[in-house]
């Protein structure tokens, strides 16, 4: 596996969840963090924790679904460390709801976060770390739900199974011009995080009309109220970051914390016999 020693890691959605325990472990490992996210309240105080730790860190303010945060981001991060070990693209948001009645504010929230922020993510980071002489990893963070079919939430699937994908893509095209920087995509399935909270961090411009009744209907709370219950009773954060240092280790693209291959042999079964899904309740 690499050696995080003396070298940067950069991290997106550091604030919370896997990028904050990713940020501790990697310092841990004698890396230099720069960290980025929205939330500016939750920055400042995880800078408190890490100025205990004796951190060397800086952080910013970034919304990623802008381009010019992204870039203003890695600027940053490549004038203050120059040799970047890891990039861990991974702030993610979520709502559930139906496809035809969710609004376009939904939408545009959950692909600019989820998707547009994995391609400013990559398009800012990796020119600069194919000219690094060491190796070096990005990995991706989508979910299980880039892997499986679902009817709760197809804003979430949809935008994890496009990260799937651009990480594939990204891959090989790596691999095409013999580059030393690997990729990887994170598809953990249900772990103690705060992301079943994630509107908490949603911009006003891209809020819900409070007239649209969709939001107080039973449909909606019911497709909304599994990841309320799911996220809060997941596996462990630490466990499952244990899983992400594993897989590194074996070199395992695909980065899951659940061993159940029910869901995706199914959708894959039925793609091979051609077979609608269907709906199970
Ligand atoms: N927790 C789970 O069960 C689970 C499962 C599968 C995938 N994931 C994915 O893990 C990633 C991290 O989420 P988490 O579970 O740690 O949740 P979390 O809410 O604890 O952390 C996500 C962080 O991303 C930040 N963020 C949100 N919008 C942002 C933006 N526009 N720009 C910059 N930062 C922004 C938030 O402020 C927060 O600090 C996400 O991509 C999520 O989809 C989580």
């Amino acid at each position: 596996m690499i050696n995080f020693k003396g070298r940067a890691v950069a991290i997106t959605g550091a604030a919370s969840g896997f990028g904050k325990e990713m940020a501790k472990r990697c310092h841990g490992l004698g890396a230099k963090l720069a960290l980025a996210d929205i939330d500016a309240r939750a920055l400042a105080a995880f800078e408190a924790e890490l100025k205990e730790m004796g951190a060397d860190f800086f952080t910013s303010v970034v919304d990623v679904s802008k381009y010019e945060d992204m870039q203003a981001f890695a600027d940053k991060t490549f004038a203050t460390y120059s040799d970047v070990a890891l990039f861990f693209n991974n702030a993610g948001v979520e709502i559930s709801g139906s496809v035809w009645r969710v609004s376009m504010n939904d939408w545009n929230w959950v692909y600019g976060v989820n998707v547009f922020g994995i391609i400013h993510g990559i398009k800012c980071f990796i020119p600069e770390m194919l000219k690094q002489e060491q190796e070096s990893i990005i990995i991706n963070t989508s979910s299980q739900a880039g892997l499986v079919s679902g009817h709760n939430s197809p804003l979430y699937l949809s935008s994890k199974h496009a990260v799937v994908t651009i990480t594939e893509a990204l891959e090989l095209q790596l691999q095409q011009i013999q580059s030393k920087i690997k990729a990887f995509v994170f598809c953990p399935a249900f772990v103690k995080t705060n992301l079943h909270e994630a509107g908490r961090n949603r911009p006003a411009e891209l809020s819900n009309s409070p007239d649209d009744p969709y939001y107080q209907t039973d449909d909606y709370k019911k497709k909304q109220g599994l990841m309320l219950y799911a996220v809060p009773n997941g596996i462990e954060l630490d466990e499952a970051i244990d899983m992400v240092f594993d897989a590194l280790e074996k070199d395992l693209f695909y980065i899951r914390t659940s061993s159940d291959n029910t869901s995706i042999e199914k959708r894959f079964k039925n793609i091979l016999e051609n077979k609608r899904p269907l709906f199970a309740g």
